[in-house]
């Protein structure tokens, strides 16, 4: 862990253009996909933030070889030399994405061997959607403490049929079924699976692999094994959670922007939501931009109307951006209502939020916020990668500075937003403190510029 905070101070109204990188929940599953291939692959816009920089770890770990050009954002890996079906528990640790090894995994040598990624302030996010398809899918799994091993050993004589219905639309349970299901004699479909633009964008990466994966309705993908797959070249999928934080800049501050290589159709409802509460939603394509590209433009109200929604799987209101929106309704005109139904505790950023002024009953999973006219910085805690953004977010618009700890949580999912948000004229840093923490970071071979 990495000390230092994010210092933000009261924000004039944004303005400018920028760009948004590679998602990083889409970069996370796509590098375990890797696996499944032996070769040279090259991912395109990857962002360079903690949690990318450790699946690139765990990769090297397993035998990988991998170079990161962090200025370019372009990303090798030649996973020929992959010989290792084990994850060190404190990889597993420090990032539940970790468990999106396993099917690959599996699908490479029959066994893999994982630590159990626990759970996390947010929730208890177990992993039992994973192993029950598994199971279906003829793997037998076992834990010996604190592993979880998994074994294929009963390898199926010609082609089966299986179906593996998840009882909720998990995206990680999805993402490792997918991809165990790419490998192999049979069909596979996952009914009832998660549909999140991140898991398009692997199902686009698995495809051209040569994997054949066609999607069904009834929330159905059905994947049809084939005895190898290839590297490849893939430009990732831009990150709609970056989008959703500029946007809500902009809205807090009464600003303009325009995010370009952004995808309006990855956030249908969080737009509605933001034209509900007043703003003006334009979207387009840049031509002042670097290179042309789909973008968004905001012109915000001078302030927010309240608005209400409940987080749900994809096409619903992402989860992610819960925290962020909760800021900006912080300070919206008249009474909000929030409800979280994907994570049983993702209200914890409520408590710091009060802190700097707002006015927030919280009842289970359910937010009641009665808009004030003004927040106050204060020194608060980030309890997780969301909840940092949203702080921040709030800082813009509070009197006086806010200093937000739990910094490793900003550093984990985004790469230099705070230069971003600068750029479009919002006093915020990043201040860095090595003197602690530099040993968990990975060292990866990062090519000069
Ligand atoms: C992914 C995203 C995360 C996002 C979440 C929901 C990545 C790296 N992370 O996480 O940012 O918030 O989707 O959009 O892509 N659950 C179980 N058993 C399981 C699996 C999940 O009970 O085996 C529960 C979880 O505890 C949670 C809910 O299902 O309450 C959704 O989890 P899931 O969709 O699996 O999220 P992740 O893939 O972990």
């Amino acid at each position: 862990m990495t000390a230092g905070y994010v210092l933000v101070k009261k924000s004039r109204p944004l303005q400018g253009v920028v760009d948004v990188y590679g998602a990083k929940n889409a970069v996370l599953v796509i590098l375990t996909s890797l696996i499944l291939t032996e070769g040279v692959s090259v991912l395109e816009n990857v962002p360079n933030n903690a949690d990318v920089r450790l699946m690139m770890q765990l990769l090297q770990e397993l035998g990988a070889q991998v170079s990161f050009d962090a200025e370019s954002k372009k990303l090798t890996v030649d996973t020929f030399g992959i010989c290792r079906y084990e994850i060190r528990p404190d990889i597993m640790n420090k990032m539940r994405a970790s468990i999106l090894v396993m099917g690959p995994l599996l699908a490479r040598f029959g066994k893999a061997r994982v630590a159990l990624p626990g759970g996390d302030l947010i929730g208890q996010r177990p992993i039992n959607y994973h192993l029950n398809g598994f199971k279906k899918m003829g793997v037998t799994t076992s834990r010996k403490d604190p592993f979880v091993e998994a074994d294929l050993s009963r390898i199926p004589q010609g082609p089966t049929y299986t179906r593996v219905v998840l009882e909720y639309p998990s995206v990680g349970a999805t993402e490792n079924l997918m991809m165990f299901a790419s490998i192999g004699q049979g069909q596979v479909a996952i009914i009832n699976a998660a549909l999140e633009p991140e898991i398009f964008d692997l199902i686009d990466v698995l495809t051209k692999m040569g994997a054949r994966i066609q999607i069904l309705p009834g929330a159905t993908i059905l994947i049809e094994g084939v005895a190898r797959l290839n590297p490849i070249t893939h430009t990732i999928v831009p990150d709609r959670l970056e989008v959703g934080a500029l946007l809500v800049s902009a809205a807090i501050t009464g600003g303009n922007i325009t995010v370009a290589n952004a995808k309006p159709d990855h956030l249908d409802i969080f737009l509605e939501k933001l034209s509900d509460m007043g703003h003006t939603i334009i979207t387009q394509r840049v031509e002042n931009s670097w290179q042309l590209a789909p973008g968004i433009t905001i012109k915000a109200a001078h302030r927010s109307r309240a608005t209400s929604f409940k987080t749900c799987p994809y096409p619903g209101f992402p989860t992610d951006l819960q925290p962020l929106m909760m800021a900006a309704l912080c300070v919206a005109e008249g009474i909000s209502h929030v409800e979280e139904t994907v994570y049983e505790n993702r209200m914890i950023h409520t408590q710091e939020l009060a802190k700097m002024g707002a006015q927030i009953a919280v009842n289970g999973t359910k937010a009641t916020i009665r808009g004030v006219e003004a927040l106050y910085g204060k020194d608060v805690i980030a309890s997780d990668i969301r909840a940092s953004c949203a702080l921040a977010l709030a800082g813009l618009v509070a009197f006086d500075q806010t200093t937000i700890t739990g910094v490793h949580h900003w550093q984990r999912g985004f790469d230099q937003l705070e230069k971003k948000l600068a750029y479009l004229g919002a006093p915020i840093e990043l201040i860095e403190d090595h003197t602690s923490g530099q040993e968990s970071l990975p060292k990866i071979q990062i090519l000069p510029s």
